[in-house]
């Protein structure tokens, strides 16, 4: 739904700016808001006058405001929208924006923008096809952001011509599917562990594991991007999260997360688990540093750590839902089944260290979800943020 939403639209300088009008009143007409920031390029294609009567608001163009030398703010902008879409996004505007070349206003807009980022891109075939504008939608891409390429829509490709701007209907489409996927969490607190623990030895040493924290903080980005308030337990890793919609919390044992999972899950609906929490912890921990005995071996008597799921399981009020992950090497389902049921989860995501591309240390992953019902759902090798969208999507159909 576009309705209410707050849309940038930034316009550079292609022959496919005149469609920038068509976009507005689509746009408009379906609810949206819509500011316009134009390069000075794309003034020598539309008029800033036909753009601001159609989107009722005044056109940005320069850092400053022409009549009183106001300052226009691309990072107020930036914060104001929900999404940003520039069309037409020529080759060199696309090489400033995977570049962060930020001479212009739109430039500096994208740059501060927080919001997704939508982009068409418009341009003749021999430009669209050289490897540089290629190498920088890609980079755009890696970036996160959306290429509305033509083919996706009604018009087959080879009809319109690659490189040509998709039509602005279709361009309205992607957009307004965007925001209809959105807020399947919406008003939902979902806590989420992630990362290893490290439980100590002595100052410089620790038991831990290879867990990278990439699937939970993959899972706390879906739900965020979802609508929900995530706060995320996250164990020692080297990852940020960037989303306003996540709370972090950084722990580095097992009780450490448990204490703060018991603290965070009664006011949640759900509970993800995907921590790679250790099962012990040294008995003693000693304040100073171990030294190396003369002789023989070292012994190490471990204790066990409290199961932060199987808690959980045990807190779980109706309408709470809770979901776990386990990782297999042998009888992978069998294994799944008896720990959904231990732990009293709604469903549980099975990862099998024999797939290729699945596990730790890796940006993809292959899943399989369990649910408490029996059923069983295979999953391809997917990149770990769309493993989180399927898992997200499952969570979401539980808590409707
Ligand atoms: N888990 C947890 N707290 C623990 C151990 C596990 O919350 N102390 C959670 C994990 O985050 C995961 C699920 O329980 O969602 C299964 O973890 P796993 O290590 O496979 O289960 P264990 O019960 O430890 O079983 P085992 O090590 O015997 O395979």
């Amino acid at each position: 739904m576009l309705k209410g939403k707050k849309i940038i639209l930034g316009i550079t300088g292609s022959i496919a700016a005149y469609k920038a009008a068509y976009i507005i009143r689509a746009l408009v007409k379906k609810g949206a808001e819509v500011q316009v920031v134009i390069t000075p390029g794309g003034k020598e294609f539309i008029t800033p006058i036909t753009l601001s009567a159609l989107s009722s608001n005044p056109v940005i163009s320069e850092f400053f405001s022409n009549r009183d030398g106001s300052w226009h703010s691309h990072v107020d902008l930036g914060l104001w929208a929900d999404a940003m879409l520039i069309a037409p996004a020529t080759a060199s505007s696309i090489g400033k924006m995977a570049n962060g070349i930020a001479d212009n206003m739109l430039i500096t807009t994208y740059l501060s923008c927080k919001a997704p980022v939508f982009i068409a891109p418009a341009m003749d075939l021999d430009m669209f096809a050289h490897p540089s504008t290629q190498q920088n939608i890609e980079k755009l891409r890696s970036f996160g952001n959306h290429i509305i390429e033509p083919g996706e829509g009604e018009l087959a490709s080879h009809l319109v011509g690659k490189g040509r701007m998709e039509e602005p209907d279709v361009i309205v489409g992607v957009l307004d599917r965007y925001f209809d996927g959105l807020g399947s969490l919406t008003q939902k607190k979902i806590v989420i562990t992630a990362g290893p623990t490290y439980e100590k030895i002595d100052p410089v040493r620790f038991i831990g594991n290879y867990s990278s924290g990439k699937m939970g903080f993959a899972l706390a980005e879906a739900c965020a991007v979802q609508g929900a308030q995530v706060t995320l337990i996250a164990g020692p890793v080297s990852l940020s999260t960037t989303h306003p919609g996540i709370r972090r919390i950084d722990v580095e044992s097992a009780e450490e997360m448990y204490q703060a999972a018991v603290r965070t899950f009664p006011d949640s609906d759900a509970a993800i688990l995907c921590a790679a929490v250790a099962d012990y912890r040294p008995e003693v921990q000693s304040d100073e540093k171990i030294k190396r005995e003369k002789t023989g071996d070292i012994t190490m008597h471990l204790v066990p750590n409290p199961d932060i799921a199987a808690a959980l399981g045990k807190m779980k009020q109706a309408g709470q839902r809770l979901v776990g992950f386990a990782l297999e090497t042998t009888n992978e389902v069998a294994h799944a089944t008896e720990k959904l049921e231990r732990k009293n989860l709604d469903f549980i995501v099975l990862n099998s260290l024999k797939d290729k591309g699945a596990g730790f240390r890796c940006d993809t992953n292959k899943v399989s979800i369990l649910e408490a019902n029996g059923k069983l759902t295979e999953y391809p090798v997917k990149p770990k943020n769309e493993v989180a969208g399927d898992i997200v999507e499952k969570l979401a159909s539980l808590l409707k």
